[in-house]
């Protein structure tokens, strides 16, 4: 993995197969009759099965229609705060799932219980395939449904509008010093986002990679 990344993901689909593999067998070459015959019921090798469930840091997804398959800037921001952030038994509030990536990983770290919610009913559908296929089990609901969940760790990877718009909601669902993070911004967004959440959270500074922004406090 590149440096400061901390996840591996396995693309069902978006990402050449193999390269997957590869990757995830450090540039190990295994031949195509190998591969097949050791194809298991979830259409990875059993090499790459057994990984999946024992390893909190490789995930397998197929995000079909939906966002995240993990090579965005801002969802692996995301995914390192989680790993910084999750240290066991957490509930976990994934707004704006999409693929479900983020609460998938989540729960793989330990938290005790992930939910997604996300406006695109493909996303709800594609993330509750994905908690299936890494062995999770996540709940993700329709964002149009009344929320009724408050959450010690809320991560947020949506897009600055409607982050700002979604402050007063996002804040209320995060127990008092809980945790938060907000993504899919661009650095000279994050001082006016800063702004919209202030009367809830206090921040840390802002983490940045290839020209996004991260956003991460405590609830007060
Ligand atoms: C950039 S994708 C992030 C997906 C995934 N969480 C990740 O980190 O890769 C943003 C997702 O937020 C969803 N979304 C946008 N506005 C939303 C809203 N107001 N409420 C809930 N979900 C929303 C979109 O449908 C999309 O799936």
């Amino acid at each position: 993995m590149a440096a400061g990344e901390t996840h591996r993901i396995v693309a069902r689909s978006g990402r050449p197969r193999t390269t997957a593999l590869s990757r995830l067998r450090n540039g190990r070459a295994i031949g195509p009759a190998s591969r097949a015959a050791q194809r298991s019921r979830w259409g990875l090798d059993r090499e790459i099965e057994g990984a999946v469930w024992s390893d909190p840091h490789i995930l397998v997804l197929d995000p079909g229609l939906a966002f995240g398959t993990g090579d965005h800037p801002s969802t692996r921001l995301c995914l390192q705060w989680l790993d910084r952030t999750i240290g066991g038994g957490e509930t976990v509030l994934d707004y704006g799932c999409g693929s479900g990536i983020l609460a998938i990983a989540a729960l793989k770290l330990g938290a005790r219980r992930a939910v997604g919610v996300d406006i695109d009913p493909d996303a709800v559908a594609a993330a509750r395939a994905n908690a299936r296929r890494n062995g999770v089990e996540g709940q993700f609901l329709d964002g149009l449904a009344p929320l009724a969940f408050t959450a010690d760790v809320v991560v947020a990877n949506i897009l600055a509008n409607p982050l700002k718009l979604l402050a007063p909601l996002l804040a209320s669902r995060i127990r008092r010093d809980g945790r938060l993070a907000l993504s899919g911004i661009l650095p000279d967004q994050a001082s006016e986002i800063e702004k919209c959440y202030a009367p809830w959270i206090e921040f840390a500074p802002c983490t940045e990679s290839e020209g996004w922004a991260c956003l991460s406090g405590v609830r007060l």
